[in-house]
């Protein structure tokens, strides 16, 4: 258990980040801070002044607190519309940004279209992690992941074992439990990883992807791993699709979580994670998904996979986008 986690962001990923921080135990305090709602600029002056008296960091944090006794915990969550709530935490989970929506002609933006309103949030963001939690170990979650994750590089400039984007887990969950819907057999019995960047050319590693420890495609065929591949690009806006309003919450927070209980309990557990490739992977100064040991350091080391020819071209396309988009990052900081 740590002393404190702060979670920055009140929409739905970390609302559930909230609700399970809770229920697993894995802080004695949270701080949760969203500057919502704001008043725009034609907001009425009774507008300005309902909004002013509103909280939703402070309402979602009441839920919960008020709901304690029915199940029998106890916790403490100081919510704020500013950073100050995160004064002393060990661990930041940032989830703050505008998430994807479909567009009015019904078709998607990619996760790439968010980067300039989001960028503009990640600013404030890592000036307020500079204030109150400059030690912190901080896993972000908001999207365009691996070009945000830079930025808060840039602007943060933490010890690079401690910034830790989560999309990985996410994106190797979901392969794997299409893989195990496509084998019929439970989702524990898979082990599989989705590597690069969050974008769609991330790139499912069909080479190590096992199943029992028995090669996948002893039990699914090689033209329906090939579907379930496409098909794990897109997930996440598969999702966005259907729901219409957002995208993914609840899979995107189990897996940051993954990745905290990890560091929390110094699990040293192996998993993909977004981190600062200085050389690994062929790959210098960017934020790419690779497998990464995480303990009590954060990143306690960098594992270097056997791709194959057809895998490593992939992921050289995966960083080539990545690195695309961080260029816009200098662009738009400069
Ligand atoms: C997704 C978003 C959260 O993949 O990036 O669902």
């Amino acid at each position: 258990m740590l002393n404190k986690i702060g979670l920055i962001g009140g929409g739905n990923i970390g609302g559930v980040l909230l609700q399970e921080i809770v229920r697993r135990k894995l802080a004695r305090e949270i701080g949760f801070v969203d500057p919502a709602p704001m008043a725009g600029p034609n907001d009425t002056d009774a507008q300005k002044a309902q909004k002013a008296k509103q909280t939703v960091s402070g309402g979602k944090a009441l839920d919960v607190l008020e709901g304690l006794p029915t199940v029998g915990l106890d916790a403490r969550i100081v919510a704020s519309k500013d950073y100050s709530a995160l004064e002393g935490a060990e661990m930041i989970i940032n989830t703050a940004g505008v998430p994807r929506k479909p567009k009015a002609d019904g078709s998607l933006p990619s996760r790439e279209e968010l980067l300039s309103i989001n960028l503009m949030v990640t600013k404030f963001v890592a000036e307020g992690i500079k204030q109150y939690a400059p030690d912190a170990i901080i896993i972000s979650i908001a999207n365009p992941l691996d070009a945000i994750v830079y930025t808060l590089m840039k602007t943060l400039a933490p010890n690079p074992a401690k910034l830790i984007g989560m999309a990985g887990v996410l994106d190797s969950a979901r392969y794997c439990y299409f893989v195990a819907e496509a084998a019929n057999v439970s989702v524990e019995n898979v082990n599989a990883m989705v590597l690069g960047g969050h974008g769609d050319d991330m790139v499912p590693v069909r080479s190590s992807a096992r199943i029992a420890g028995i090669p996948v495609e002893q039990f699914v065929d090689a033209d329906t791993l090939a579907k379930i591949e496409t098909r794990t690009r897109k997930a996440g806006g598969e999702v966005v699709s259907l729901l219409g309003t957002g995208s993914a919450f609840v899979s995107p927070a189990w897996s940051a979580l993954e990745m905290a209980e990890a560091i929390i309990y110094d699990k040293r557990k192996i998993m993909p994670a977004s981190v600062y490739l200085d050389g690994e992977y062929g790959v210098n100064g960017l934020f790419v998904g690779v497998p990464v040991i995480l303990g009590k350091n954060g990143v306690e080391q960098i594992i270097e996979l056997d791709l194959t020819e057809d895998e490593r071209a992939a992921f050289a396309k995966s960083v080539a986008a990545v690195r695309s988009t961080c260029d816009e990052v200098e662009k738009m900081l400069g």
